[in-house]
Parts: structure tokens; C-alpha cells; sequence
């Protein structure tokens, strides 16, 4: 698998470092509100599993999996919500993790949806932002790393489903998907 990978760009290290960082923000920023954290499936798992365990709070967690890529390697532009959230949002503070920020139109739905049911707070926990290619004004609040614009996996991140379980974020080669 190591093969198919150009670079490595953030370490298993490297991540477990931000995490801890990250996770000690949020111990502070959510003291005494029990947020409702939600993990995008299924790319933000892995950071998800990290996070939680580092917030030293009253957290409740819920999934939803939303969809706008396919198979590709490029944004459809359409999102689409394969499962949605088992617990009710309203008067909520609640923190979404996500595993990366691209063009922002997943996030865009996302939080408009959370509003649109009344939730207290909505604020946004991305391991990697790629703003390069944003085109909708989401601006998240809790960053792990900035990426260039080249396709990324691991650490939860896929390409048609494989990669997700690397330790480490790195960048595929395009000779792997060039062709599809
Ligand atoms: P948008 O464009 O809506 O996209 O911000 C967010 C979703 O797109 C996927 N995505 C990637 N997945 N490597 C991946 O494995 C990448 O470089 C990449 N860029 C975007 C991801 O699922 C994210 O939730
Ligand atoms: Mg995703």
C-alpha cells in the first residue's frame, strides 16, 4: 500500500500532537456546555476517536454521512445525506468533525441543515483544510493542518474506499487515479 503513496504529509506522530493540542482547546471552549459532537462519516473517524478522547468534557457523539464525491477524486458539487442524525439538534452546542475542507459545499450543507434545526452553536473541527480550492465562505473554527492542493488519504481519508486505515495523511499518486 506504502506504494502507492507520493509523500507522506503528516505523521501518525505529528497527528497524535495536534490532537492533543486541539482536544485541549476544546476541554476549555466547551467546559459546561455537553456538546453534541458529530462525526462526518466516514473519513473523520480515525481524527473523531481522537478528539473525544482528548475533550475532558460531558460529550454526547451522533454520525451522519453525507455524500458528494463518489468515486471521483473532484467535487460533484451535490450533497446528498445517506444517514442522518439520531439525536435531536435543538439548543444544542454542537461541534462537527470532519476529516477535511475542500471546496466547503458538504460543510455549507451541513451547518445550514444544523441551523435550520436550531442548534445553539455549530462549530467546526477539521484534521486537514485545503483552501486553495474553497468556494464556499465556510470558515472552520479548530484546524489540524493545511494541505496543498493534491489528492490526499489516510488517517480516514479514502480513495474508492482504500487508505483510510494508514497511520499517517499522505499524498496519492495520480498514477493511481489518472486513469479512472
Ligand atoms: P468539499 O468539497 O465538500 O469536500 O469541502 C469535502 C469532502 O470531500 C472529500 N475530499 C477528499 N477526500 N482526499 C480524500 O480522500 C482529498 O484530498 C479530498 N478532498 C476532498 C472528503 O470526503 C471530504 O469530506
Ligand atoms: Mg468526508
Amino acid at each position: 500500500m506504502n506504494e502507492d503513496i507520493k509523500e507522506i504529509l503528516y505523521s501518525k506522530e505529528q497527528i497524535e500532537e495536534i490532537s492533543k493540542k486541539i482536544g485541549a482547546q476544546l476541554t476549555i471552549d466547551y467546559a459546561g456546555k455537553k456538546p453534541l459532537v458529530i462525526c462526518v462519516l466516514k473519513g473523520a473517524i480515525l481524527f473523531m476517536a481522537d478528539i473525544i478522547r482528548k475533550m475532558d468534557t460531558y460529550t454526547e457523539i451522533d454520525f451522519m454521512d453525507v455524500s458528494s464525491y463518489g468515486d471521483s477524486t473532484v467535487s460533484s458539487g451535490e450533497v446528498k445525506i445517506i444517514k442522518d442524525l439520531d439525536v435531536p439538534v435543538e439548543g444544542r452546542n454542537v461541534l462537527i468533525i470532519e476529516d477535511i475542507i475542500d471546496t466547503g459545499k458538504t460543510l455549507q450543507c451541513i451547518v445550514s441543515l444544523l441551523k435550520h434545526r436550531k442548534a445553539q452553536s455549530v462549530k467546526i473541527c477539521t484534521l486537514l483544510d485545503k483552501p486553495e480550492r474553497r468556494v464556499e465562505g465556510v470558515v472552520p473554527n479548530y484546524v489540524g493542518f493545511q494541505v496543498p492542493n493534491e489528492f490526499v488519504v489516510g488517517y480516514g481519508l479514502d480513495y474508492q474506499g482504500m487508505y483510510r486505515n494508514l497511520p499517517y495523511v499522505g499524498i496519492l499518486k495520480e498514477e493511481i487515479y489518472e486513469n479512472n
